[in-house]
């Protein structure tokens, strides 16, 4: 199967050219791309969004979100990369980590385009790239092929001597810029009026505050500040019950879907879970539903996974009868509750690895990650719900030109695009951090020897 970006460059050409070259993909389903912009370099939109002076997403899910004012802007690439042929880029590259050795890890998300992945020496979800930024201390520099929050924490849990890189700047990630710390200070600040903040007769406070993963660091650090906590999809359910051994109620940033479908599936009523509009008095709810809060979700969401439908695992259960349709958790809940299972990156893929050969996978994640599954899982059928194809705008910013880029600067002794959370940001974000990877699910707590 070719990657996904091959197949979009095939997308945008002729019907002539799509025949020779035999596009490929799924029997049945369409090829096609959301965006036709999704065909060109990355660096077009660092520049188009220089000119105009405004930051943007790129083309794909999130091109109609707002990107914030501060969201960082990429400069320049140098004009050699941008004409460099993949092969060139691909020999450089090779040389440049071949000469580099030890002193450079690359990393990677499984959202990356293959073009990059095969450059990385770690490959796994937000939770294992943060594992693994912390246990590479032999490397002078991490290069983060992820999003700006990815490379924020890796910079956190990295040592002091080593430099993170973010190779396109403009890789950030449109659900973490949903909330703001101004926004989270607010509605804090209005929850603290309602709720008092003395703990209960059990020692509870009134609210923990939760942040995803895919948030800034500042809003890691106002966790750390308050007594909360940060979480990954991978242990939501872990941290949200560490959450309420503490808190009575939780406050949980960015994305609502994360955080609905997890306290839904530990049995807490949907109807106890408030949707807070920052920008509304009381999050635009009543103050009888905020009395019955059990979690209060901030109006945040992936474009990515608000892509897929209950009307997309209807068609699949039709076109593929038996087929396991699983999701990632950052979905709608209608579609988590249509869905055969819903779990993390890692998840999906542990699923897929362990199941019976011939088995069928409609999977409800990005695409880049869905046809790699596919390509190396040939035993089984592997489709994305979504017909259309549309990656995610953030992580598409990041070519094999950016990468020969920073790693071409690192052979000079230029560290280029670094990642720095200022330490009075760090040093709360880490508290909150640690709790998380110190966090135990109830039933392992209730295994461990004594
Ligand atoms: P994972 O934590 O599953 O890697 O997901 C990160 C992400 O950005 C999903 O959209
Ligand atoms: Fe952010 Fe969604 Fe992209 Fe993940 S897939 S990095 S949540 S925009």
């Amino acid at each position: 199967m070719s990657s996904v970006n091959t197949t979009i460059q095939l997308i945008t050409r002729s019907q002539a050219e799509k025949q020779a070259a035999q596009l490929v993909g799924t029997p049945g389903r369409a090829q096609e791309s959301c965006d036709e912009d999704l065909a060109k370099g990355p660096w077009e939109f660092d520049l188009a969004e220089a000119l105009a002076g405004t930051p943007g997403y790129g083309p794909g899910a999130s091109n109609e979100d707002t990107a914030p004012p501060a969201t960082p802007v990429q400069g320049q690439l140098p004009q050699e990369y941008k004409d460099a042929s993949d092969a060139d880029l691909k020999s450089r590259i090779v040389a440049a980590k071949a000469e580099l050795g030890e002193r450079v890890v690359v990393l990677g998300h499984f959202y990356q385009r293959d073009e990059v992945l095969e450059f990385a020496d770690f490959v796994g979800d937000s939770f294992q790239l943060a594992n693994a930024a912390k246990n590479r201390s032999e490397a002078e520099a991490i290069v983060f092929c992820g999003v700006h929050f990815m490379a924020e924490t890796a910079d956190m849990l990295s040592g002091a001597h080593q430099s993170v890189i973010l190779p396109n700047l403009a890789a950030g990630c449109s659900m973490a810029d949903m909330a703001d710390l101004p926004s989270v200070e607010a509605c804090w600040a209005e929850l603290a009026a309602l709720y008092g903040t003395e703990p209960d007769d059990d020692g509870r406070v009134p609210v923990i505050p939760v942040t995803y993963m895919n948030s800034s660091a500042a809003l890691k650090a106002f966790c750390g500040e308050h007594g909360g906590i940060v979480c990954t999809s991978s242990n939501a359910a872990t941290v949200l019950e560490w959450a309420y051994e503490r808190g009575q109620r939780v406050l949980f940033f960015p994305d609502q879907h994360l955080g609905r479908n997890t306290a839904k599936a530990m049995g807490i009523p949907v109807e106890h879970m408030p949707l807070w509009n920052p920008r509304l008095p009381l999050g635009g709810n009543s103050a009888h539903a905020m009395d019955e809060a059990q979690v209060i979700l901030w109006q945040g969401f992936c474009s990515v996974h608000k892509r897929f439908t209950v009307a997309q695992i209807e068609q699949a259960r039709i076109d593929f009868p038996g087929v396991r349709v699983v999701v990632h958790p950052e979905c709608p809940m209608e579609v988590v509750d249509a869905a055969d299972e819903a779990g993390s990156t890692d998840y999906i893929l542990k699923a897929i690895q362990g199941a019976p050969d011939g088995s069928t996978f409609a999977i409800g994640t990005e695409i880049n990650m869905v046809n790699r599954l596919a390509a190396q899982y040939p035993q089984h059928t592997i489709f994305c719900l979504d017909p259309v194809i549309c990656p995610c705008s953030t992580m598409y910013r990041i070519h094999p030109g950016y990468l020969a880029w920073v790693l071409e600067g690192l052979l000079r002794g230029e560290v280029l695009n670094q990642i720095t959370v200022p330490e009075a940001n760090a040093v709360n974000s880490r508290v909150a951090l640690e709790r998380m990877l110190a966090a135990k699910p109830r039933q392992a707590r209730a295994v461990a020897p004594q």
